[in-house]
């Protein structure tokens, strides 16, 4: 346990960058980032800290401040436990890269969040394709302290064990869920639309993209339609699905998914830029600079 922990990263091959897999729970080795580590921690909390006034959910900007993150230097997970273990009883385990899924989901389901020990190279500031200790932290943890948002995330790690068990194609339906809510949802607050999903909360670009560019579409939550949509990995999203309430979110995703997959698996998946006749739309997306390679 007081080894250091491996610093678990994708490979960069001449396919791509293919993710790596790791399962160990490891302590947070706190004295031995450097200083150019709390560098970048700083440089990314202030810039994405302004750029949030006005654009994520209210919620999310009380909650970081409720967590007394500075700019000065990277949080240590035992200050940050001690606010969650309060108030909802969430846990931060430092972990040394991805979790396959069954891992990830039975951790959620035990409100225990898993985040990345280590932060992104000064040359990824602006653009990293995996979770690093900075979207993990700043991104996930702040929502973690709003009680009906804290109960949705162990409701889906439980749901994560049971589509695990069902298979690929039920697995296929709850990323997608997981994807277009907790890291890309925006929600519908009394002064307009923000942002709550930590993949935009940690990025610069997105943040302003998604709610500002003419270009991607902006979509009420329907649950099926959701888990049928396919989405970006590589690009900013074509299509934001928009809540009016956490409580919409665990209401909507309170019924038994299983005979949802078996239907889900008779339809078509949605190509993610699409938008469908019975969709609410808040913007119809005019698509422009949308990448046509396929959606994952
Ligand atoms: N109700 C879902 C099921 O039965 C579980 C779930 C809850 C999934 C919340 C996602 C979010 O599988
Ligand atoms: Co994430």
């Amino acid at each position: 346990m007081n080894a250091q922990p491996r610093r678990v990263e994708h490979l960069q091959t001449d396919k791509g960058s293919v993710p790596v897999y790791t399962t160990a729970v490891v302590e947070q080795p706190w004295s031995t980032y450097t200083p150019e580590d709390h560098t970048t921690w700083s440089t990314l909390f202030e810039r994405q800290q302004k750029i949030l006034v006005g654009r994520a959910a209210r919620e999310v900007i009380e909650n970081q401040r409720k967590f007394g993150m500075t700019p000065q230097a990277i949080p240590k997970f035992d200050d940050l436990n001690r606010v969650l273990k309060q108030t909802t009883g969430w846990e931060l385990i430092g972990v040394e890269g991805l979790l396959p899924e069954l891992t990830f989901f039975d951790h959620l389901a035990n409100r225990r969040f898993p985040v990345t020990w280590w932060i992104r190279k000064p040359e990824q500031i602006d653009y990293i394709s995996e979770p690093d200790l900075f979207h993990d932290l700043f991104g996930h943890v702040p929502l973690l302290l709003n009680p009906v948002f804290a109960d949705y995330m162990q409701a889906y790690g439980k749901g994560g064990v049971k589509a695990h068990a069902i298979g690929a194609q039920a697995l296929v339906n709850l990323t997608r869920l997981y994807w277009y809510t907790v890291e890309f949802g925006l929600i519908k607050q009394d002064d307009g639309l923000r942002i709550y999903g930590s993949g935009i909360v940690s990025s610069k670009g997105e943040s302003i993209h998604c709610l500002e560019s003419a270009a991607p579409n902006r979509i009420g939550f329907d649950l099926k339609r959701i888990m049928r949509t396919r989405y970006r990995i590589d690009t900013y999203q074509k299509t934001y699905f928009v809540i009016d309430s956490y409580a919409e979110l665990m209401r909507a995703t309170e019924p038994d998914f299983t005979p949802i997959y078996a239907e889900l698996a008779r339809s078509e998946s949605i190509p993610a830029g699409d938008v469908l006749p019975g969709d609410h739309v808040f913007h119809h997306g005019t698509g422009e600079g949308w990448a046509d390679n396929a959606d994952v």
